[in-house]
């Protein structure tokens, strides 16, 4: 198959074509990835000369270029996962989460509807469930209430999708997957960063009181899934992906604090997350039972093989979080600490 991927020099994305290429279920990939503070192509490095491979840097918002890429490599499929991707980024700045997750997905499909492409993936969110209340799991019939400015444009993204199969017939399927970890995961999310952080023996900011609760699923695992659903999933149907291990953010930190050898004295409870979701917890079954994925990677095997690769990838690390990582880090945190030291909880 001739996949057109966006987001490809992401965390997921270049996962995912180092698992099609690495596994020969594509003949050819084209990688259409703007090159945010997101997108890295060392991730990508071990294909640079495969020639399946190619890249192009571009903006998915861009109609005329997504056209043009197009019209060069006549893909059989689209898998997309270009977007902004992280809440607290959505909430300091949401105007590019609007254009790339709900406009950047506006032009794909429209080029994809013209060209009759004969599969869109939209790779999406358990986050479009919003908090979800024990005991309940979320199911693909779940009600959609987004909480952040990231999941609501993702949602829409969604909602755009399916009425383009409802509407035009094209081929669409809709992933939702859950939290998910691994190499390569840029340091802003709550696994990477709290990992660089203990490995460099800096403190470990846990928003609220630490007992919000995510559903943990590793990268391979998720693309995997993705690689399923693109093959076996049904037109116009979403797939949730989950992976089957709940546990709360003081679990998962206190975890890494034991893989990296690090003292617990490192916490620094922080001001919490406006908007923050207390608890996604999501049912899989229609996935498995219709696909035949199951997730594979245990969580404790899962963490203890990420931290190993962040502690032998220091330069990796330290290349993404030089520039603009540390006024964004500046950004986001300096205001929590101040004010948790004006009360004097610290
Ligand atoms: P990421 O932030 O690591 O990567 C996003 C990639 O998209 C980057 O390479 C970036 O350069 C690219 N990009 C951003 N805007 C673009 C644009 N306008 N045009 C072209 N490329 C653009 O994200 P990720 O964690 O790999 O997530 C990938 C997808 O999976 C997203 O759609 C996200 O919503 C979804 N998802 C992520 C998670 C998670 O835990 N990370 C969980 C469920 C679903
Ligand atoms: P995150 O990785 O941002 O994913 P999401 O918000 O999309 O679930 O955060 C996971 C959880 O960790 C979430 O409850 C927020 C919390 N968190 C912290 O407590 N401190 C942090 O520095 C970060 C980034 C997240």
């Amino acid at each position: 198959m001739r996949l057109l991927v966006t987001g490809g020099a992401g965390f997921i994305g270049s996962a995912f074509i180092r698992l099609l290429l690495g596994t020969n279920r594509a003949t050819a990939i084209l990688n259409l990835d703007k090159l945010t503070y997101a997108g890295n192509l060392e991730n990508l490095e071990a294909l640079a000369s495969d020639p399946r491979y190619r890249f192009v840097r571009g903006d998915i918002c861009d109609a005329a270029l997504v056209d043009r890429v197009l019209d060069e490599f006549p893909a059989e499929a689209i898998v997309h996962f270009a977007a902004e991707s992280h809440v607290d980024r959505s909430i300091l700045s949401p105007q590019p989460v609007f254009d790339t997750n709900l406009r950047g997905t506006f032009t794909l499909l429209e080029a994809a509807r013209a060209r009759r492409i004969g599969r869109f993936v939209q790779v999406s969110t358990d986050e479009v469930y919003g908090s979800v209340p024990e005991p309940l799991a979320a199911d693909e019939g779940f009600p959609l209430r987004p909480s952040s400015p990231y999941s609501a444009a993702k949602a829409g993204g969604d909602l755009l999708a399916l009425s383009y199969f409802t509407t035009y017939r094209l081929p669409v399927v809709v992933t939702r997957a859950s939290n998910n970890y691994g190499p390569y995961q840029f340091p802003e999310k709550l696994i990477p960063l709290m990992i660089s952080n203990a490995l460099e023996n800096r403190p470990l900011p846990v928003y609220g009181d630490g007992l919000q609760v995510r559903d943990w699923l590793h990268v391979e695992d998720h693309c995997r899934a993705v690689a399923a659903i693109l093959e076996r999933g049904l037109d116009g149907e979403i797939y949730n992906i989950g992976g089957s291990r709940s546990l709360d953010n003081l679990e998962v930190v206190r975890k890494i604090l034991r893989a990296t050898g690090r003292s617990e004295e490192l916490i620094r409870f922080v001001t919490d997350r406006p908007g923050h979701d207390r608890r996604y917890a999501l049912s899989s079954e229609k996935t498995v039972r219709e696909t035949g994925w199951a997730p594979e990677v245990g969580f404790e095997e899962g963490l203890s093989r990420t931290v190993d690769w962040y502690r032998d990838h220091a330069g990796w690390v330290e290349r993404v979080k030089s520039g603009e990582y540390q006024s964004y880090y500046e950004r986001n945190y300096g205001g929590r600490d101040l004010e948790l030291n004006r009360l004097g909880r610290r």
